[in-house]
């Protein structure tokens, strides 16, 4: 599904990523960890064509995702940001309808389809009675579900999330996350999701990807990535792993967090 190969890219004239390869198969949901300023929201941009790199090639199903103008790669994936600023006065129906924009023949004419996929986009994400109201007028969590719901009204096999459920409530994050996994399981679409909640990761991701300074550490299932060793050393704190007796998946809890400042 999408390959990337010896991927170099760097801000400043310091290399920040350097050689990085990877491959995600069609229909897996990916989960990117890593510490503050390890190279997640800047590797997602890179798979979403938002940043090129100096170097190397991404291709999503075959295709060098440099060779597609923006409407082609919008049809292919959709990717959420992980700041969302929207300084016009859209309603959340409006702005999940433009995720039908790389769809469109005719902006004007009335598309049923699309609005069907608008409406289910909506429920899913239960903003059905947010519909009418203005999107600047929304509670960030709110404000979340609405681009989440406009990349699934996107409908394309790969969505890209940067940080999706960071302002969201304990049941929303279940429920977005949850839904993530069934666009892979029920409809074979590849997500690959930024996140710093670590146990919504390991609960639903078959596969975590762990970046620091730019660099993979470790990249695997989530009980090969979640080891005290590899997390304490990347993190820089002490953790707590065990199995939630409920859903059998890992959590972590950090302890002995030292100081700002301490050795
Ligand atoms: N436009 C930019 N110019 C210069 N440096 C940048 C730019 N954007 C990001 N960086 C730097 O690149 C590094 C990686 O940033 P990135 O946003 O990818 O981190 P991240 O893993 O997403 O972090 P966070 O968890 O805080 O979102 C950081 O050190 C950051 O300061
Ligand atoms: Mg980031």
């Amino acid at each position: 599904m999408l390959k990337i190969n010896r991927l170099n890219f760097s801000y400043t004239t310091t290399p920040f990523i350097n050689a990085l390869s990877l491959s995600i198969k069609e229909g897996s949901y990916v989960g990117i960890i890593g510490p503050n300023g390890s190279g997640k929201s800047t590797l997602i941009k890179l798979i979403a064509g938002i940043l090129k790199p100096v170097t190397g090639i991404i291709t999503s199903e075959n295709e060098n995702i440099l060779a597609l103008d923006r409407k082609q790669l919008a049809r292919k994936m959709a990717y959420v940001p992980q700041s969302i600023d929207m300084t016009f006065n859209f309603s959340v129906e409006e702005v999940v309808t433009m995720g039908r924009f790389p769809h469109a023949e005719n902006l004007i004419k009335k598309d049923e389809q699309s609005e069907q996929l608008v409406f289910d986009a909506l429920k899913k994400t239960g903003l059905l009675e947010l519909r009418n109201r203005s999107f600047m007028g929304l509670s960030g969590g709110e404000k979340q579900r609405a681009v989440i719901a406009s990349a699934l009204a996107q409908q394309t096999k790969l969505i890209l999330l940067d940080e999706p459920t960071s302002a969201l409530d304990l049941r929303h994050q279940q429920e977005i996350y949850r839904l993530l996994k069934r666009l892979c399981t029920d409809e074979g679409r590849t997500v690959v999701v930024v996140t710093h909640d670590i146990n919504l990761a390991a609960q639903f991701c078959d596969r975590l990807i762990l970046l620091n300074e730019g660099n993979i550490v470790k990249d695997g299932k989530p009980e090969d990535v979640l080891k005290f060793p590899i997390i304490e050393e990347v993190y820089g704190v002490k953790v707590y792993i065990d199995i939630n007796p409920f859903t059998k998946s890992l959590y972590i809890l950090p302890y002995n967090l030292p100081e700002y400042g301490s050795d």
